[in-house]
């Protein structure tokens, strides 16, 4: 299927999959090798929730990842990793190489007793390792699920018990900018409350000491010596599991993301091609971690789909400056870049002094993606990384979606500051109102929601199918509702204008409020707490809490340490409250809710308009939070 290549092209495209949605659909599957060709395109329902596509398809999608190139684009580069310490030695694994190490490690896992449908946890840094291993689960049809290394023991068992993984892959350690983690002591740590683990690979990246279970862990290299690279794709049904993802929602426990092979291949195939508009040339860079699903979608598969150089990037923006991402840039001739607005803003604020030593003239393309990019950032970015002559997509998506779903296609549809743009071809947005009433028409303000399924949505929550509609599908029956709020302007682009729910996007990591409540409950001299978001400068949105204690504490600056040290062994340090403020009492109605709406305020500044309170338990209490407001 050819790419969209005009404005006209794109009208016609989402004409053509608004009146025949099969069809569309259909044209755009063709795109990937199938083992087997679908019965029928789909069969759905909102209400109650289930969905399926490409049904009786069989596919693999490394084969499209990998087999399908090698004969053409073998020696073209498809992962280049840039490792942490600028003056490490540049990796590159051709496609065919790419492929031999996937079926190698394929087979690892078969001889570990991996089975197809069986669950493996991915904890690992971001080297190719960690590409080849997420890959060799989807050749055999085992389901990954990858753990973002950042997140504590206690949240990797969660997740490893969630969904029930008998195995882990993992290193021994890991570098991020100046700071080392011990892997593999996490993972130790973690597996004592996962008896259903029965072996660990463990990847040696570091060269560090760990301590080797001889009954559960296998070093990665010895297992590799033991196998050959004969590993033919597994003909998985359409909607057999591809991977789990784990995320957070509005209720205390992040929730296990379903995604399926042939439909999640099909959209993100698809999306990454028209959004960024690739070439074969390309090299393109997701500064995404694979922990995250942007990772999974525009780091490895998209890219692999497409035959295209994919970098891989171990480190962080600011280290060892705050030149890291422009001098890879330049490096490596980048031409399509794709990073979160975090990076922009904090980049932005070390100055231009960072920036001008590079040359960026192979940039083609600009993507900005999970938060929304205020106007100044979009412009930083536009003037001074883009030298006014990229285009920028402001790609809206979630983990539920698998792909981009909101986004301007480079350089074809119209691209605003501050605005994702016109949605995809075979996307249908909706703008609600309260009582879920469709808003029409332009320059209008609403709840966004979905009205019609797209072949990477969401397919159930691992292990339990009703949470997954009563997040998705009960609030507004009938439609797949997002937690987003969203304006469409006068010529009908969409600007996300952030969470409806009790979701904070910091850095553009999801967290619920609940889920960080729940780990500050877990110090034994805390009683209750709260917890909301404020406009942060750098991270989009910072995390305030609010938190009561028995006694008041002595020393406050020792009791935040301690808070912190929780929140970082429940969760991860990418929780970490940004401000703590201790309280006598919480504002709450007479029936014992919180009410979010004052804390928000406070937290926000806004401490004259708080609407009526009186009818709190305790009106006063507010007096008290205002007074101790932290700045
Ligand atoms: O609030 C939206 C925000 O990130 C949420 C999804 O988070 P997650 O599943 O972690 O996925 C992030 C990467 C796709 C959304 O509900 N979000 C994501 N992209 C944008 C965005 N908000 C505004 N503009 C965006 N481009």
């Amino acid at each position: 299927m050819q790419n969209i290549q005009s404005l006209e092209h794109y009208v016609e495209a989402y004409r053509k999959s608004i009146e025949n949605p099969e069809a569309f659909w259909e044209e755009v599957a063709s795109d990937l090798v199938w083992k087997e060709k679908w019965k029928r395109v789909t069969e759905w329902n909102f209400d109650p929730y289930s969905c399926a596509w490409f049904i009786g398809g069989k596919i693999n999608i490394t084969e499209n990842c990998l087999d399908r190139h090698i004969a053409a684009r073998g020696d073209h580069t498809a992962l280049l990793f840039e490792s942490n310490n600028p003056d490490d030695e540049v990796r590159r694994l051709t496609y065919r190489e790419l492929y031999v190490q996937v079926c190698r490690f394929a087979n690892v896992l078969k001889r570990n007793g991996v089975r197809k449908g069986d669950r493996v946890c991915l904890y690992m840094p971001m080297v190719p390792e960690l590409a080849i291993a997420t890959l060799a689960c989807a050749r055999i049809g085992a389901v990954h699920s990858v753990v973002f290394a950042g997140f504590s023991a206690t949240a990797i068992a969660d997740r490893i018990n969630d969904s029930d993984c008998s195995f882990v892959i993992t290193a021994d350690a890991l570098s991020r900018g100046a700071k080392q983690i011990p892997l593999k002591a996490v993972v130790d740590e973690a597996l004592m409350q996962c008896p259903g683990v029965h072996r660990v690979i463990v990847y040696k990246h570091l060269g560090w000491d760990v301590v080797i279970n001889n009954r559960r862990d296998v070093w990665w290299h010895d297992e590799l010596q033991m196998v050959d690279s004969d590993c033919p794709a597994e003909p998985m049904d359409s909607e057999d599991i591809l991977f789990i993802l784990y995320t957070s929602g509005s209720t205390g426990k992040p929730k296990g993301v379903v995604h399926t092979c042939g439909g999640y291949a099909t959209y993100v195939n698809y999306s990454f091609k028209n959004v960024f508009q690739i070439a074969p040339d390309d090299v393109y860079w997701c500064t995404a971690d694979i922990g995250w699903v942007t990772g999974h979608s525009y780091l490895l598969y998209g890219p692999l789909m497409s035959g295209i150089t994919s970098v891989m990037f171990e480190g962080i923006p600011t280290w060892p400056d705050a030149g890291r991402f422009w001098s890879v840039i330049d490096k490596h001739h980048v031409s399509v870049f794709y990073t979160a607005p975090t990076a922009i803003r904090s980049l932005m604020a070390m100055g231009l002094d960072y920036v001008l030593p590079y040359n960026l003239h192979s940039l083609r393309v600009l993507g900005s993606v999970g938060e929304p990019i205020n106007e100044e950032a979009w412009h930083w970015y536009s003037i001074h990384i883009g030298k006014n002559r990229c285009p920028i997509v402001d790609t809206w998506w979630q983990t539920e979606t698998g792909g981009i779903m909101i986004s301007s296609l480079a350089g074809i549809t119209p691209s605003k500051p501050a605005h994702a743009g016109f949605p995809l071809p075979g996307i249908q947005p909706v703008l609600l109102d309260q009582d879920g009433k469709i808003i029409e028409g332009n320059d209008k303000e609403g709840y966004l929601a979905i009205r019609y399924p797209w072949p990477s949505m969401i397919r159930t929550t691992f292990g339990d199918h009703e949470r997954c509609r009563q997040t998705y599908f009960s609030t507004y029956r009938g439609y797949y509702f997002t937690g987003d709020g969203a304006r469409r302007d006068e010529n009908g682009l969409y600007r996300l204008i952030g969470r409806v729910d009790d979701v904070i996007n910091v850095s553009g990591h999801r967290f619920g409020t609940a889920e960080i409540e729940n780990a500050i409950n877990q110090h034994k001299q805390i009683i209750e707490s709260a917890v909301v978001g404020y406009p942060h400068d750098i991270k989009g949105q910072g995390i305030y809490a609010y938190v009561i204690c028995d006694t008041q504490p002595d020393n406050p600056d020792r009791m935040r340490e301690e808070i912190f040290e929780t929140v970082n062994s429940e969760i991860g340090r990418i929780a970490k409250p940004d401000k703590i403020q201790f309280v006598s009492g919480l504002p709450k109605t007479r029936s014992g809710k919180i009410i979010r709406r004052i804390l928000r305020k406070v937290a926000e500044g806004e401490v004259s308009n708080l609407g009526d309170t009186t009818t709190l338990l305790d009106p006063l209490i507010v007096e008290e939070i205002i007074r101790g407001r932290l700045v």
